[in-house]
């Protein structure tokens, strides 16, 4: 596995693999990694791509110093990780490399309009545009690619693909699967920060989700179902909706078939989200 920081070996390398004939697969992380960065670099694998994986702990998207002051780094793991699951080339760019204004705030910034202005963009303002600039400012880097997002941040890639096509960016998007714990909860580089009784607590986000997916109903009444069964289990709950999986509008209670269920919450002061399928069903007359 090849080792970069700088910006201009990082694009000559892309650059390289391209002029041999190879796809390059992008996967931006900030580190911390688990088995859902894992899959991401086996899926970018499976489809033929030279990986190229990112680690960057991104300032410009926590709008809470104490959450980036507490955000998971583990370096050395990292790297023994990406090495085994495939990563050829990891680039830990630096602050200076990525933002060399910052703190001051960086005179360009990419902001996703309606899409990253709600659930998560709601909660976290200035979240999004943190993210959709740091990911333009990647692919912008890196070139032509795939690029490899795990569906945990189910808003971030729809943000993400609304940015690629807004800008015309030359990047197939590729979402990946949820990927969880035996118990459910799905992998998190936050997770780390729970007590154990703090993690027992988690599981009720999975446990929500699955709830609504067994059982269609109205929108309302699975936002009931998703509230009752976080606040049960003192989750202080962020957010717990139903949405269009394109537009992210909250569902009305006349809509039927597949949707998305979000949630949000904290737990010791941890925020974790997840979502999943669910299913609309008329309201009973
Ligand atoms: O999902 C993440 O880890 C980050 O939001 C990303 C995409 C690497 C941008 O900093």
């Amino acid at each position: 596995m090849e080792y970069l920081s700088e910006i201009n070996e990082w694009r000559a390398y892309a650059n390289d693999q391209r002029a041999r004939g190879r796809r390059v697969g992008l996967v931006p992380t900030m580190g911390a990694l688990h088995g859902g960065h894992a899959s991401l670099f086996r899926a970018a694998r499976a489809h033929g791509d030279v990986v190229l994986a990112t680690i960057f702990v991104n300032p410009r998207q926590f709008n809470d110093s104490a959450d980036l002051a507490q955000y998971p780094r583990t370096p050395g793991y990292d790297r023994e990780m990406a090495q085994r699951n495939g990563v050829d080339c990891l680039i830990e760019p630096t602050l200076a490399t990525m933002w060399p204004d910052y703190p001051a705030p960086t005179p360009t910034t990419v902001s996703v309009h309606g899409l990253g202005d709600v659930l998560e963009g709601a909660g976290r303002p200035g979240h999004f545009d943190g993210v959709a600039s740091v990911v333009a400012k990647l692919i912008s880097v890196t070139g032509p690619c795939r690029a490899y997002f795990g569906e945990k941040d189910f808003q971030q890639v729809a943000v993400v693909r609304q940015m690629v096509r807004d800008l015309a960016m030359d990047v197939e998007v590729v979402g990946c699967p949820i990927v969880r714990d035996e118990d459910g909860l799905a992998l998190s580089s936050r997770n780390v920060l729970l007590s154990r009784a703090g993690r027992r607590r988690a599981l009720a986000l999975s446990r929500a989700l699955t709830l609504v997916q067994s059982q269609p109903a109205t929108a309302s009444a699975q936002r009931e179902r998703l509230r009752e069964t976080l606040d049960a289990a003192g989750v202080v709950t962020a957010y717990a909706e139903v949405v269009d999986p394109v537009t992210l509008e909250p569902s009305t209670d006349d809509e039927t078939g597949p949707r998305r269920a979000m949630v949000a919450g904290l737990i010791e002061d941890v925020r974790l989200i997840d979502n999943g399928p669910v299913t609309l069903a008329p309201r009973r007359s």
